[in-house]
């Protein structure tokens, strides 16, 4: 499928894919959501400094990348992430990532692009990376092991199949009780299926260009 590098009005770049008029991150500014959603409504809320994030869609590695800084304040990190569809090398050479994060990301960045699928790897002492190369739909999550869920499919509109109940119910499945999962949707169903399978649902104020975003605790 086509892809192509996009400037957010941020200034930061994301992909599109024109065959779903769909973009990796929002059109509003990819760097801004992801802090947004993921560290300021996600991680950040953790209070022990010692975290396990799953992430649904690793693409660009951006949300991996600004976890890692992130962390190096004071977290130990164990990120473990999912893809199906990896993005080819030229074009992650071709993003303004580390002009944007600092460039003394570099290597810890390439590394986590070039990192075997299925193998942890240490990227600093408090820092495990794991990448698995799966679709969701097959993954077998491992029981009450993970601290947050950074649920970063594709829209409902371009892949309504991510947000079904049965994807839902293996983040539920892999999160600790009191484990929290955020994503950028706030769409409708998707909160009443999150109800029905024991969270409880938050609405934030989403990222600049979106009125709402979605916190939900693992309370059942
Ligand atoms: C919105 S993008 C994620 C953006 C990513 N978090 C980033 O920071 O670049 C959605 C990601 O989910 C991946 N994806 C799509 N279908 C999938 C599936 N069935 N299982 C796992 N990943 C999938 C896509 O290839 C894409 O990388």
């Amino acid at each position: 499928m086509e892809r192509k590098i996009q400037i957010t009005e941020d200034g930061s770049a994301t992909i599109y894919i024109p065959a779903m008029d769909e973009t990796y991150h929002s059109r509003h500014g990819a760097i801004q959501e992801a802090r947004h959603v993921f560290l300021k409504h996600g991680i950040a809320l953790l209070s022990s400094n010692s975290v396990t994030v799953f992430e649904l869609g690793f693409g660009t590695g951006l949300n991996a990348l600004l976890t890692y800084q992130f962390g190096e304040k004071k977290h130990s990190i164990d990120y473990l992430c999912i893809e199906a569809y990896p993005v080819k090398k030229e074009l992650i050479d071709s993003l303004n990532y580390l002009d944007k994060v600092g460039k003394e990301y570099g290597s810890i960045f390439e590394r986590m692009h070039t990192s075997k699928w299925g193998e942890s790897v240490a990227l600093s002492d408090r820092f495990t990376f794991t990448k698995i190369h799966e679709k969701i739909a097959s993954y077998v999550p491992k029981k009450d092991s993970i601290d947050i869920v950074y649920f970063d499919a594709f829209g409902p509109r371009a892949q309504g199949a991510m947000w079904e109940l049965s994807v839902l119910e293996k983040m539920h499945l892999m999160l600790r009780p009191g484990g929290i999962l955020v994503t950028y949707c706030a769409m409708g169903q998707f909160k009443r299926d999150l109800k029905s399978l024991g969270f409880t649902v938050i609405g934030k104020p989403g990222p600049p260009g979106k009125r709402e975003m979605t916190v939900a605790v693992k309370t059942i």
